[in-house]
């Protein structure tokens, strides 16, 4: 949790922000890394370093990553090799943003994580947030008078879209910036983490999940490290133990949202979560915002080595921690914000600014699909890898990824062996050739050069007479 003098995020996308904390820490932290990790990278890849071109073209079939670091032994359908195209769906995105499951691009998306649920900090339970958008609201198509107890809402809109494309599975992700203080407590004690993993497996019978996502921001000792792989621990069982109860034996897929910052990684236990998880949402956004001094890019792949002020962090630094603490590249999901961040008078990165101005749904944040403002021209900073827009009249500048940005950062995926690419969030892309998860599996080989591994469509013990029956 951000450390005292941080803005309180609101719900929606600082669910997923890198703690800002202790800016002083972090930056000599940064830069320390930068200094480290830069100069080896120009030696082993300098390629990526300084491309000659800012978009990346459709790649030739690289060699997919191999799925070999499976914890899955209990069967479940066929698995090919290929890249995870992961999007956060928000529960209230059916509101404001009208973006219903129905809206989502399924057929360019291997996993959606329905955001969130919440743990009750006293028992440890877990629990659905909005009934009413989760498992209530009627949409086209559903009957008034259906006998017997059913599903409706979001989940029962997701379940159709799983028995009609056999590839894409649903986790249930818990927790998020807003709930994440309720972890510390349950996964303290063993009662606690026992009542969490069974709350929250019975959830996923119940609503016919594929998985789970935890998102907890962030553990801040060794000894809240240590809870958390403890909590993984018991989560895989319990999904282990259910599956068993199953003819078809599914593998539910267990996973995490993880931080970027070396401040946040530095209380973690990489190696020890890693044995219980399928794969990594590396959380590789909201790098800078207006909780900084200066201006600064917000996703950008590499330190700038012309304007370190304008990269408090990277994500070449974060994968490269993640991979030497012993995590297979092919389990590490980049994640990419459908967002942007806005600096107000200011001469762009790296320069002081005043105000981020109102955004789409909350000050200072715009939606992808709002972007780039009025008047503003796209720049692209190439050693850097970032892109944003500017309006030199108002001096606003807006750090976001364009189409030539996430398309090298497709490649960036494929040149370091990732496991593929995850968005926050789903309502906030474009429709149509500006998409940026329809440009990444475009720039991955399109849609077939996507992992293929079957969901479950049978959930014999849920509550619910209709996805029982099949919906
Ligand atoms: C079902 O409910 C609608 C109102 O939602 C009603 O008009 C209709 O007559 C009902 N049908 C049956 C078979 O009960
Ligand atoms: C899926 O991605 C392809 C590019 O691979 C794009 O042409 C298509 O429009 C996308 N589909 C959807 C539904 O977004």
């Amino acid at each position: 949790m951000p450390s005292s003098g941080t803005p309180r995020p609101s719900r929606s996308t600082r669910s997923f922000r890198s703690t800002p904390v202790l800016i002083v820490t972090s930056l000599a932290v940064f830069l320390l890394s930068a200094a480290v990790l830069l100069p080896r990278y120009i030696f082993t890849n300098p390629t990526q370093v300084l491309p000659t071109s800012p978009a990346i073209p459709n790649s030739p079939q690289h060699p997919l990553p191999e799925d070999n670091h499976q914890p899955n032994t209990m069967g479940g359908g066929p698995i090919t090799p290929g890249y995870r195209s992961v999007a956060y769906f928000v529960n209230w995105a059916i509101y404001g943003r009208k973006h219903r499951p129905q809206d989502l691009p399924v057929q360019n998306l291997t996993h959606i994580l329905y955001a969130f649920a919440n743990v009750r900090p006293e028992s440890g339970e877990v629990y659905l947030t909005d009934t009413w958008a989760d498992t209530d609201i009627h949409w086209e198509g559903d009957s008034w008078n259906d006998s017997g107890t059913n599903l409706y809402g979001c989940l029962k809109q997701l379940n159709i879209l799983k028995s009609r494309n056999r590839n894409l599975k649903v986790l249930l992700s818990i927790g998020g910036w807003t709930y994440s203080s309720n972890f510390r407590q349950p996964a303290s004690t063993h009662e606690g983490r026992e009542n969490f993993a069974r709350t929250a497996v019975d959830l996923l019978k119940n609503m016919g999940f594929d998985g789970l996502d935890i998102d907890w921001e962030y553990p801040s000792s060794p000894t809240e490290a240590s809870h958390l792989v403890a909590l993984l621990s018991t989560l895989r069982h319990h999904l282990d133990v259910y599956s068993q109860t199953l003819p078809h034996r599914p593998h539910f897929e267990l996973t995490v949202a993880s931080p970027a910052g070396m401040h946040n990684l530095q209380n973690m236990d990489l190696p020890g979560m890693d044995q219980y998880l399928d794969f990594w949402n590396l959380m590789a956004y909201d790098f800078a915002g207006s909780w900084d001094q200066t201006a600064g890019h917000q996703a950008n792949l590499f330190p700038s080595p012309y304007n370190p002020q304008s990269t408090p962090f990277s994500t070449d630094a974060a994968v490269n921690h993640y991979i030497n603490q012993g995590v297979h590249p092919s389990k590490i999901v980049l994640g990419m914000p459908l967002y942007g961040r806005a600096f107000q008078q200011t001469d762009g990165p790296g320069a002081p600014y005043s105000g981020v101005g109102e955004g789409t749904w909350e000050n200072g944040v715009h939606d992808y699909k709002k972007l780039p403002l009025e008047g503003s021209e796209e720049r692209y900073d190439d050693h850097a890898g970032a892109s944003y827009c500017y309006h030199p009249g108002t001096r606003t500048m807006v750090s976001y990824d364009t189409v030539p940005l996430a398309r090298r950062k497709a490649q960036y995926v494929v040149d370091r062996g990732l496991g593929g690419g995850m968005w926050w969030e789903s309502s906030a892309d474009k429709e149509g050739p500006e998409s940026l998860i329809g440009n990444v599996v475009d720039a991955f080989g399109g849609p077939g050069a996507l992992q293929y591994k079957e969901n479950s469509i049978t959930y014999p013990d849920t509550k619910y007479d209709n996805l029982r029956n099949g919906l």
